[in-house]
């Protein structure tokens, strides 16, 4: 260490869903403390089932509330002095008054609750989220569902965190079809078919074969299909291979790092018990979960390269992927790509 490294060129504060848990680190009645986005919150689950996002600290005389704070029916009580806070972060209880502080609030944030895992909307401009979550089974509507996978948490998943890299390198490497020859070891260097950056959110396909003789990639009938919702997420569907459908989550932590998650759901082989076709997913999604190891350690230590030096057949697509990104970053942290030098 030594040296303080340089804070990462683009925003650590985009706007879009990020996760910030897995759904069964918050059962009902927990208080789960995390720190994003240079804040400290809290999570935690009303007996009715609902999740709340909120900041941590109680708004009467600040005692953090995931340290002792306990949820009682649909609203969390401070250790303090015993003030309730309901899901919408509004004060409904003082115990020794008879009646609440309804002036005092402590900030909640939009919360999803989607494949297992809780996505915050993180807005600087607190405006309310306009584009959605998708639905890692029902997005490509081919009539698969949760069912047909086995669940990703515990076992099919990585959380790495306190990485000092950025949600954007996390979505470059979606157009990037020159490293899956060196950091994934694939025979042929795959195809992209599909690169379309115009919502908010983005499609990516490309052809690929992870194993076989290098050959003409017209030739592989295998690819993936990624959806990028916003920089916090991208999920995907496979086709042709192992089937997999995958959840990649980057969330600032602070202005340096980012807490990486990654969930993997391998599709049940009805031709096996259940207790076999699950160890065959465990052990499909840990070699999905290396390759995804591959590209951390490229990630976590690079440093953002603008002008990128691109070669002729990169350009597109980081060009397109590096102006759809500028959307979510507040005006104030934009900045202008100077012109991708072409080779
Ligand atoms: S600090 Fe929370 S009730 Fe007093
Ligand atoms: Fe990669």
């Amino acid at each position: 260490m030594g040296v303080p490294m340089a804070k990462p060129p683009l925003s650590m504060r985009p706007t879009g869903w990020f996760q910030v848990a897995w759904s069964a680190e918050v059962p009902p009645g927990a208080v789960h403390r995390m720190t994003y986005f240079g804040r400290d919150l809290v999570a935690w689950r009303g007996h009715s089932g609902e999740v709340t996002v909120m900041d941590a600290y109680c708004e009467h005389l600040g005692a953090h509330l995931g340290h002792g704070g306990t949820v009682v029916g649909d609203d969390i009580q401070c250790p303090f002095h015993g003030w309730r806070w309901n899901s919408a972060g509004r004060n409904v209880c003082i115990p020794y008054e008879d009646r609440p502080n309804i002036g005092k609030k402590i900030r909640t944030y939009p919360v999803t609750e989607r494949n297992e895992a809780v996505y915050l909307w993180h807005d600087v401009e607190r405006r309310a989220p306009y584009f959605d979550v998708p639905d890692v089974f029902g997005a490509w509507d081919d009539g698969r569902t949760a069912d047909d996978y086995h669940r990703s948490h515990p076992d099919q998943i990585l959380f790495d965190p306190g990485l000092e890299l950025h949600p954007q390198y996390v979505l470059e490497n979606g157009v990037d079809f020159a490293h899956f020859k060196y950091v994934h070891k694939v025979p042929i260097i795959p195809l992209f078919t599909r690169q379309e950056f115009e919502e908010p959110i983005s499609y990516v396909d490309f052809t690929i074969a992870f194993e076989g003789e290098p050959g003409s990639i017209e030739e592989v009938d295998s690819w993936v299909e990624a959806i990028n919702c916003g920089l916090g997420l991208a999920v995907t569907k496979s086709h042709g291979m192992i089937d997999n459908r995958t959840a990649t989550a980057v969330t600032p932590v602070d202005d340096r790092t980012c807490d990486v998650r990654f969930s993997v759901w391998i599709g049940r082989d009805p031709s096996l018990d259940e207790e076999t076709s699950r160890a065959r997913a465990i052990k499909h999604a840990r070699g999905v979960i290396e390759q995804f190891q591959a590209d951390i350690v490229i990630w976590s230590h690079q440093k953002y390269a603008d002008p990128a030096a691109l070669a002729r057949g990169e350009y597109a697509g980081f060009t397109a992927l590096r102006r759809w990104a500028q959307q979510f970053y507040p005006p104030e942290d934009r900045i202008e790509h100077t012109q991708a030098a072409r080779q």
